[in-house]
């Protein structure tokens, strides 16, 4: 099937936009992509007809009980799992991790261990830090292998011992891009009795998860990486959630998935995430998938990855071909998503990402929070990467224009 790229860009108004008669080159959708008008007018139709909180017997209260119970379903589809009460939804990757480490703290004596890889971004360090700081606990560190770019699971074995808890484990990187066998790591994890929480953030912009055949204990993930609103969403395998302390209101409910639903929701978000599922639908339907929605989900991300990797194979080339830029991630495209970084032996990334911000390509350098991986790889604690994240509202054309871009900056 041929990508229908001008059908998915027109979805997207702000591609649209224009500085000095140029379109924007929105390279830096690792950090935050665009939204689909899908989300926007699900948002709008929100604020004009279904304002009101849940809970009472107004129709819009009833409308808005409906809508996050739709909600929760299509995640649970997204993520794979039958169980909308294993779906929580917050304000972001972060604030959820926090509120879970805090929880599961409950379950941990001093002493115990926890293993943290060094692929992380902080979301999924600081809070098992603080966690171990207040609770005594061990942390070790998992290492990720320099030619692989990924956690080997021969790393893992020799941290596991009677004392490990969790295992706090990255999807992909937003720094090098690479992926972890993350259902690998989690069965040989859990052999051990260990909860295994997976940061898919990264990972989600590009492929689908499924947490069933992952089968790890928590996964977070971050809707305003995959065209969605600002909000994060976390998977918890219920017998998990419902052994939890939940840090909640004592007159709050006790069902899930609304038990780690701290004061009101964003419901206007909430139905912005619907339509951006919405428009997942809408593109698996181009591609001929009419079917479920989990179906159509896995056809919508298997025509995104399939262009992706088109515009991956041509900026990777390109990068590579530059002299003196050194990537910061794998040469090639397997076990890796879309989002690349790199160094070079004259410019610091602040210049580059300078220019090219100032010619319109949308980038962002510095360690972008992946602080470990960064100290990991000896980068200037100060410049960091140039981080280019692509999308698959992204083109060929881009690609060479901004490459075109990037080949002078650093050959001037
Ligand atoms: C891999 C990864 N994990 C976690 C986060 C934090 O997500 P949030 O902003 O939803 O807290 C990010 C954000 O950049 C990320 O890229």
């Amino acid at each position: 099937m041929t990508f229908p790229i001008e059908a998915v860009r027109s979805q997207f108004p702000s591609l649209a936009t224009t500085d000095n008669g140029q379109r924007r080159i929105y390279f830096d959708n690792a950090a935050g992509t665009q939204v689909p008008q899908q989300t926007i007018d699900r948002i709008v139709d929100f604020f004009e007809r279904f304002n009101s909180n849940t809970g009472v017997f107004n129709p819009t209260s009833v409308a808005v009980d409906a809508m996050y119970a739709e909600a929760v379903a299509a995640m649970a589809d997204f993520l794979g799992t039958g169980d909308p009460g294993e779906v929580l939804l917050g304000a972001n990757m972060t604030t959820l991790t926090y509120q879970l480490s805090r929880s599961l703290a409950h379950q941990f004596a001093p002493g115990d261990e926890i293993i943290i890889s060094r692929m992380e971004h902080e979301g999924n360090v600081t809070p098992w830090l603080q966690m171990a700081e207040d609770n005594d606990l061990v942390v070790k560190w998992l290492e990720f292998d320099r030619d692989s770019w990924r956690v080997e699971p021969a790393s893992l074995e020799p941290l596991l011992t009677e004392r490990t808890r969790l295992l706090a484990l990255n999807y992909a990187s937003n720094l090098t891009g690479g992926v972890n066998d993350v259902k690998a790591l989690t069965t040989m994890a859990q052999a051990a009795g260990v909860i295994v929480y997976v940061d898919a953030v990264q990972y989600a912009s590009h492929r689908l998860i499924d947490v069933t055949d992952l089968g790890c204990d928590f996964l977070a993930c971050s809707p305003y990486k995959f065209y969605g609103p600002h909000l994060g969403v976390v998977f918890g395998k219920r017998a998990r959630l419902e052994a939890l302390h939940a840090y909640k209101l004592r007159c709050a409910t006790d069902d899930l998935p609304l038990r780690f639903s701290v004061g009101t929701p964003a419901f206007e978000l909430i139905a912005g995430l619907l339509g951006t599922l919405d428009y997942f639908i809408w593109l698996a339907e181009k591609t001929g998938e009419t079917g479920e929605r989990r179906p159509q989900f896995k056809a919508a991300y298997a025509a995104m990855g399939a262009h992706e990797d088109q515009l991956s194979e041509c900026l990777l080339q390109g990068l590579l071909s530059v002299p003196g830029l050194s990537l910061q991630g794998a040469p090639t495209l397997q076990h890796r998503v879309a989002t690349f970084s790199f160094t070079h032996d004259r410019y610091p990334a602040s210049t580059v990402a300078q220019q090219l911000s100032a010619a319109g390509v949308y980038c962002h350098w510095g360690d972008n929070y992946a602080f470990e991986v960064a100290r990991a790889l000896n980068l200037d604690p100060h410049e960091g990467v140039l981080r280019l994240g692509l999308a698959h509202y992204n083109t060929l054309d881009e690609v060479d224009q901004a490459l075109e871009m990037i080949k002078a900056t650093l050959a001037a």
